[in-house]
């Protein structure tokens, strides 16, 4: 039985190979999570080394990192060419299909991996499953109007149920300002048909699935980082 020191070591482990992917002069979007901070600290050595890279942050915990760490950040919002994002993961199924959003910031992180020509995934071994859903339920950050009304939607779109996210006894507030519904659901058969039809209710902002964005998965599991590169990429 793996301790949670054991899956952190895989998550360092799967950061450490994804710096690996990071040459001078790129622009790279960092991603929000403990495997992400793991990235940046790793990133942070190589620029005090001489790395020369700009970043764009999926959150202000990664921001602030990233800052402390000596990477540089693109604080505009002008239209990015980022070169390659990197983000964790709370579910990949075999298509490298992703849930996203644990953290909270799955919108911003949803912007910066579609900005991105190329997207790595790094996690620890748990977060490979045969379908998304069942065990972690899908973040969707929807605005707080109505919300109780968008919940209702989208437990009849999904047969779930719609959780408002809490946090030390308050209601959860996303960076944007808008609030997280986590859908409990089965496994979720057919994810990229779930996100079209979410997608059409009005008042959800984003949803936490990554569908056809991964272009490498990069799976630490204590022995190694096994890296793969997602058909067509
Ligand atoms: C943040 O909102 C999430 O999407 C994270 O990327 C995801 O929860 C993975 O987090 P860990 O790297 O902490 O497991």
């Amino acid at each position: 039985m793996k301790t949670s020191s054991d899956l952190d070591s895989e998550k360092r482990q799967a950061a450490l190979k994804a710096t690996e992917f990071v040459h001078d002069g790129m622009i790279v979007g960092l991603g929000t999570g403990t495997t992400s901070k793991h990235l940046i600290i790793a990133l942070g050595e190589r620029v005090r080394a001489g790395l020369k890279i700009h970043a764009v942050p999926t959150s202000h915990d990664t921001a602030a990192l990233a800052r402390h760490s000596g990477i540089p950040l693109i604080e505009s919002d002008n239209a990015w060419m980022i070169d390659l994002a990197i983000d964790g993961a709370d579910q990949v199924d075999p298509a490298f299909n992703l849930v996203k959003g644990g953290g909270g910031a799955l919108l911003k992180e949803k912007i910066v991996a579609a900005a991105a020509k190329q997207f790595i995934v790094m996690v620890d071994h748990t977060k490979l499953v045969p379908a998304l859903g069942g065990s972690f339920p899908l973040p969707i950050e929807v605005v707080p109007f109505g919300w109780g009304s968008t919940a209702r939607h989208i437990e009849t779109a999904s047969g779930g149920k719609a959780v408002l996210r809490q946090r030390d006894g308050n209601v959860f507030q996303t960076e944007a300002g808008h609030v997280i519904l986590d859908l409990h659901m089965p496994n979720i058969d057919d994810p990229a048909a779930l996100e079209i039809e979410l997608n059409q209710i009005p008042g959800i902002v984003e949803t936490g699935l990554f569908i056809g964005r991964t272009s490498i998965l990069i799976v630490g599991n204590g022995r190694r980082a096994d890296v793969t590169h997602a058909r067509g990429s």
